[in-house]
């Protein structure tokens, strides 16, 4: 894969590899590192950006705290505000997005991030950590503000390693 890239850059190959034609996003959301550890190992495989969504004001420590904040936020639809943002997200046309599943859901600080960009056009590929609910309730989220997007399938990478995650960007067509 990296032959091809830098070939191509070089004009040794044809401007129709994908490869090269590549820009990589992968960002998350991550309350407790497990989401966060995902993301890393997609990072490790995919190469791009990897960026990190932070709520301007901390979820608690306190499990049942952030329960009920996240709870009251769900129901009223509230999109709390973020630190600090991607530069020229315009520029990526691969978009990871990883999150916590959130009462069977995604994290309203997730919703803000996604409500404040355009992704129609690009390949968006939803992460996701949970207890046990797996990704399926959040794609209600995904689809309404991934507008316009190629959506491909989603998974639920709660306790995966480098090479069930390998497999995972392989069965999608991401890596050889
Ligand atoms: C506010 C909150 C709500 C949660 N709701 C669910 C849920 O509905 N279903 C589930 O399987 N796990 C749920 N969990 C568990 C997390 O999805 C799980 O622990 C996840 O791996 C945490 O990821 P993180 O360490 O990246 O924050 C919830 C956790 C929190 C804090």
């Amino acid at each position: 894969m990296e032959n091809g890239v830098v070939q191509t850059r070089n004009g040794a190959l044809p401007v129709t590899d994908t490869v090269a034609d590549r820009n990589v996003l992968v960002v998350y959301f991550s309350h407790t590192n497990t989401t966060e550890g995902a993301a890393n190992l997609i990072h490790q495989q995919m190469g791009g950006t990897l960026f990190e969504i932070y709520p301007a004001e901390d979820y608690p420590s306190s499990y049942s705290a952030t329960t009920q904040r996240a709870q009251r936020e769900i129901s009223a639809g509230t999109l709390p505000a973020m630190t600090g943002d991607v530069e020229n997200f315009e520029n990526y046309n691969v978009v990871f997005i990883g999150y916590p599943i959130w009462w069977d859901t995604t994290p309203p600080v997730v919703n803000t991030f996604l409500s404040a960009h355009d992704f129609a056009g690009k390949t968006v590929i939803p992460f996701c950590t949970s207890g046990g609910s797996g990704i399926r309730g959040s794609m209600t989220n995904i689809n309404r503000y991934c507008a316009g997007a190629s959506i491909l399938s989603g998974r639920d990478l709660t306790g995966a390693g480098a090479d069930t995650v390998r497999s995972w960007l392989n069965s999608i067509g991401l890596l050889p």
